[in-house]
């Protein structure tokens, strides 16, 4: 299903990925994946000085890191209405001074028209969702947006399709009465990953509701992504060795 959206320049399609996800994101996956957040940018996020671009932002764990630690403007770029929702929920709740320091931008990141807002941007578990063709317009947008010498990091996505199906089990978590549990199930299936989403609401009696969402993953090495990126002016940053993290800044004359 799609809805379709107004905007001054016209009308435009938006998509409702992420509607079954969104309800279930931070209650499975937020604990976990907040500490990650911290320990892959913490340190690069605190010392940003024009701004932090957080694309893809979801539900918001990198845009609120960006809040709390660094006192620059955060720019969060987000097309998915459902995750956007959970996001704004979450700034609706934020002291006034951070609130004035963040602007949702609600399309993907090659049609924002973002020029140089950020010295720091971040991709957190977002480059392995996209095509290949999608990652050709991203890397571009990336570079208008940051400012020259800005640095972008990428958490890297698998590096190859699975050799069998990966079941991941995700931790339980009670809610009052009820407990939330979910379970992702990783397959090839030709040259892409897919990752189906399966979520579950359990009472006292059993199972209440289920839930499934299906989407699909493109997998890329290290080499295959520096490839890509080096015709839009960006070189590796040393000083980021981390097996989960791509580290690349925006030469200061292309
Ligand atoms: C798996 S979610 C990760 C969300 C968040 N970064 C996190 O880790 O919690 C991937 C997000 O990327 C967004 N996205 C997909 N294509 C995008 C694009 N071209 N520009 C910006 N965001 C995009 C999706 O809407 C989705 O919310």
């Amino acid at each position: 299903m799609h809805t379709v959206i107004s905007r001054p320049s016209g009308t435009r399609r938006e998509s409702d990925s992420y509607a079954v996800t969104a309800e279930f994101y931070d209650i499975l996956q937020a604990d976990a994946d907040e500490a990650r957040v911290r320990r892959l940018y913490g340190r690069e996020i605190a010392r940003a000085r024009s701004g932090v671009l957080d694309i893809g932002a979801g539900t918001g764990r990198v845009t609120m890191l960006a809040l709390a630690d660094s006192r620059a403007g955060v720019h969060a770029v987000e097309p998915a209405r459902a995750m956007r929702t959970s996001l704004l929920t979450r700034l609706a709740a934020l002291p006034r001074e951070q609130r004035d320091r963040v602007t949702v931008h609600p399309l993907p990141l090659d049609e924002a028209a973002l020029h140089a807002v950020a010295d720091v941007a971040v991709c957190h578990n977002v480059v392995g969702c996209l095509p290949p063709a999608v990652r050709e317009r991203l890397w571009p947008a990336i570079g208008r947006a940051l400012t020259p010498g800005g640095a972008l990091f990428v958490q890297l996505p698998p590096a190859r399709l699975p050799a069998r199906t990966v079941v991941r089990l995700l931790a339980d978590k009670r809610v009052g009465e009820h407990v939330y549990g979910g379970r992702m199930t990783l397959s090839a299936a030709g040259y892409r990953i897919r990752a189906r989403a399966d979520y579950w609401v359990k009472g006292a009696g059993g199972v209440l509701r289920e839930h499934t969402e299906t989407f699909w993953m493109w997998p890329a090495t290290r080499e295959r992504l520096l490839g890509e990126l080096a015709p839009h002016g960006f070189a590796p940053l040393p000083g980021h060795e981390d097996s989960e993290l791509l580290a690349v800044t925006l030469r200061r004359h292309r």
